[in-house]
């Protein structure tokens, strides 16, 4: 063999194994869902895609779905089987899970990736990876700035957003959520710490470690996720590296300045409809001892004037608690998109 040809060999061979086996990480047995691993801007990110194509829907919009923080994509674990069921009636495509950076099996970055910057990344990755034409974005908690800042940047891709529980753009510039950020990264810091002396899994597993963390009890098997998605979810969180929890810190540090500018980018508009009449759902919930919660809700669905929103008592973790709520709204949307698409988003140059 020529040492050029066993140099190629030996690439492709290095490429094929580098990519890590996900395939039971999230439905088990006949998951028939597809991992992709594009490579941009020197940074490989994970994105698990599932499809159900039937002549109905082979030429709709991908749905990409971004976690809270610090999940990813086991998160949505729940409502994989019904959104492949329901794919062709709402005339999408594919479903894909993102894992931001530094989560799930995607690079960690060196440094903190501000929402800005991943959604250039993310569309630089999707071209990568072949997963091009409109978009259908949903957002959980902090991925509903995601889903605000990918719009705002590439108008003319996304068909309809639906957000869950979701951060608003004011949430940044409130000073106690700023003080909160802090005091999460210093928690964190401290499971690291915990997590370098062995004691941060029993302390998880005991149920001590607040959901909020990103953690995923065993529990919720009974909430539609399978074991198996829980056991690597668990099994990121407690990667020795501690791959997971520095990354959560990473995200802590973005989140008031990414929700600033998203901010900053909705005042300069000078309208209280920056979002035009984009298809919009907003499903959250309501708190006793937040009421202000729900107000900022109201606002950012009052955004664009084609929205629509549900309140509900579910809580902040929608995937955990009521995965249906997710599945209405996803069905809610594709109606909308359906039988009142956006007429002015996306139509001007700028
Ligand atoms: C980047 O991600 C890929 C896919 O998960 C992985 O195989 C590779 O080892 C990662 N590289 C680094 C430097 O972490
Ligand atoms: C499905 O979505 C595509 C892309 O947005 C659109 O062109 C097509 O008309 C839609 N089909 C139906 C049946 O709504
Ligand atoms: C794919 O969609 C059809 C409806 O068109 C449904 O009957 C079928 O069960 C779906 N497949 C899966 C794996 O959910
Ligand atoms: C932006 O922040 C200002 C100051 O908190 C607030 O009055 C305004 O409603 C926010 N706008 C949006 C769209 O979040």
């Amino acid at each position: 063999m020529k040492l050029s040809t066993l140099f190629i060999t030996l690439l492709l061979i290095g490429v094929s194994y580098s990519q890590p086996d996900v395939s039971n990480s999230y439905l088990g047995v006949g998951d028939t869902g597809v991992s992709y691993f594009p490579s941009y801007l020197n940074l490989q990110m994970h994105i698990r895609c599932y499809s159900n194509v039937t002549a109905a829907n082979q030429n709709g919009p991908i749905a990409l779905f971004d976690s809270g923080l610090p999940f990813f994509s086991t998160a949505w674990v729940p409502i994989i089987p019904s959104a492949l069921a329901n794919m062709p009636s709402w005339n999408i495509s594919k479903a894909c899970f993102m894992d931001r950076y530094g989560y799930g099996w995607s690079n960690s970055s060196s440094y903190p990736i501000t929402t800005q910057e991943y959604v250039v990344r993310l569309r630089g990755s999707l071209q990568v990876a072949g997963l091009t034409g409109k978009y259908i974005l949903v957002g959980w908690s902090w991925g509903s700035i995601f889903i605000q800042t990918y719009s705002l940047t590439y108008p003319k891709e996304v068909v309809g957003i639906l957000s869950i529980d979701g951060t608003d753009s004011k949430w940044g510039l409130i000073p106690s959520n700023q003080q909160n950020v802090i005091t999460l990264s210093d928690a964190v810091k401290g499971y690291i710490n915990m997590n370098n002396m062995g004691t941060l899994e029993p302390l998880a597993r005991s149920g001590m470690v607040g959901s909020y963390f990103g953690w995923l009890p065993d529990a919720l098997v009974s909430s539609g996720y399978t074991q198996c998605s829980l056991t690597a979810s668990q099994s990121i969180f407690l990667d020795s590296t501690n791959k997971f929890l520095k990354t959560a810190i990473q995200e802590y540090n973005i989140m008031v300045i990414s929700s600033a500018i998203l901010n900053f980018t909705y005042t300069i508009k000078s309208t209280p409809t920056p979002l035009k009449d984009l298809p919009y759902i907003n499903i959250y919930s309501s708190y006793v001892e937040d009421p202000e919660w729900s107000n900022r809700q109201t606002l950012m669905t009052s955004l664009s004037t084609n929205s629509q929103s549900f309140e509900f008592t579910t809580g902040h973790y929608f995937p955990f608690h009521n995965p249906t709520a997710i599945v209405s709204g996803i069905n809610a949307l594709a109606n909308k998109i359906k039988s009142n698409p956006a007429q002015l988003w996306g139509t001007a140059l700028f």
